[in-house]
């Protein structure tokens, strides 16, 4: 069963309702600039045909009520709780449940509407992008509530203000301090093109990827190794990234070229200053794959890929071990370029494909994953796909 009907069985079963309609919201890949988006850099991300998807019922009772089929309990609150709930109380709920609730109660505070003046819902969530793979599930969640509310409550907020609603809800309801990047990736989304983002601005560009022109496939290496972004590493670089910024007083690493890192390397400790190097260069390689992209297609980019890789696993030490085995299994076995995607400490890899190499590249993983003796990768092909909407 598609995620889409899951979602309209599971309201049905719960709420003894049909759906007043169903959206959806994709996950994403981002093809470059990693944790660069927290230091008001560069991205260059595109949504994937994974998606999530929401059925909606309304309710005369000021409560929301969530479902979804990945935990079998519903949750239930009084719109005019979620103040309460959030941030303080979080703990109150189970976390997958503090996505849509942290929504609902991001919108109506970016909104000043008041709980009584909106039609209390009863959301069902069904989602086939991979949880805790490095794809983005949250952010789809939060696309996928931010628009059917936006629709159910008419708020009429536009795509990037639903976008900085998700990141609300991720960064003060559920904990986990993000950017901004999957949001807007999984609201922006086109068919076979990238969203160039500038975190500071917001300002995006669609930058036509041309995958399937070139006969090239974009392979996801999924290690099932878990990552949470709501404890540990994550927040660390994140700290790192910020005491990089203040001792070259900048507002942000954003404000430092590659020219500035011989000053850098004399003005912070051995560990900042790679954490600092990882930003600065990835952000002139997001620049760097734009500009190729545009002058030479899709071929041309696979070394700023493995340099992003490489620059993590040596300088941001985000990888695993997992990961940098897929990129290179890929690598060895012809790919054009790879590296790991995402947030880190486990996750996906991806990996640009020749059409006909598909299968020998997830041959090639599938046989050294056995090797070093790690669990049997989940590998599959990804198409640049267009971001939320309604969909019934
Ligand atoms: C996670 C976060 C994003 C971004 C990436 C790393 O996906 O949600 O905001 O920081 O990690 O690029």
């Amino acid at each position: 069963m598609g995620s889409a009907t899951a979602a309209r069985a599971l309201l049905t079963e719960v709420a003894g309702i049909e759906p007043v309609g169903t959206w959806s919201a994709p996950g994403r890949v981002n093809l470059i600039g990693e944790h660069t988006d927290y230091n008001d850099g560069f991205v260059l991300p595109f949504a994937i045909q994974q998606r999530t998807h929401v059925a909606l019922g309304t309710r005369a009772d000021g409560r929301i009520r969530v479902v979804s089929t990945f935990d079998g309990d519903a949750v239930e609150v009084d719109l005019a709780a979620l103040d309460e709930l959030f941030p303080a109380n979080r703990g109150e709920v189970p976390e997958w449940a503090a996505y849509p609730l942290g929504v609902a109660w991001a919108l109506l505070r970016r909104t000043g509407r008041s709980a009584v003046s909106v039609t209390g819902v009863d959301l069902a969530i069904a989602s086939d992008v991979p949880i805790g793979a490095g794809l983005s599930s949250s952010a789809a969640i939060e696309g996928a509530v931010a628009t059917t509310l936006n629709d159910a409550w008419g708020l009429g907020l536009d795509r990037v203000a639903l976008a900085q609603v998700g990141r609300t809800a991720e960064n003060e309801a559920v904990g986990a301090p993000t950017g901004i990047m999957d949001q807007m990736a999984s609201m922006l989304g086109r068919a076979d093109a990238a969203i160039f983002l500038d975190c500071r601005s917001l300002a995006a560009s669609v930058v036509d990827l041309g995958f399937a022109d070139a006969g090239l496939q974009l392979v996801v290496i999924d290690t099932g190794v878990k990552h949470s972004h709501a404890t540990g590493g994550y927040g660390e670089r994140r700290a790192a990234c910020e005491r990089g910024a203040e001792i070259m007083g900048v507002r942000a690493l954003r404000d430092v070229s590659v020219d500035d890192l011989a000053r850098a390397a004399e003005l912070m400790d051995d560990v900042t200053f790679r954490r600092v190097r990882h930003i600065v260069t990835e952000n002139q390689r997001v620049l760097d794959t734009v500009a190729v992209l545009r002058d030479h297609g899709p071929r041309a980019i696979g070394a700023l890929l493995l340099a992003s890789h490489a620059s993590m696993r040596d300088d941001f030490e985000i990888s695993v071990p997992e990961l940098d085995t897929a990129v290179e299994a890929a690598m060895s076995a012809g790919a054009i370029g790879a590296r790991m995607t995402g947030g880190g400490f486990g996750g996906a890899a991806i990996a640009l494909v020749e059409h006909d190499r598909v299968q020998t590249v997830m041959d090639a993983a599938a046989s050294a994953f056995a090797a070093s003796g790690f669990a049997a990768p989940t590998m599959f092909t990804v198409v640049p796909s267009v971001g939320a909407g309604r969909d019934a």
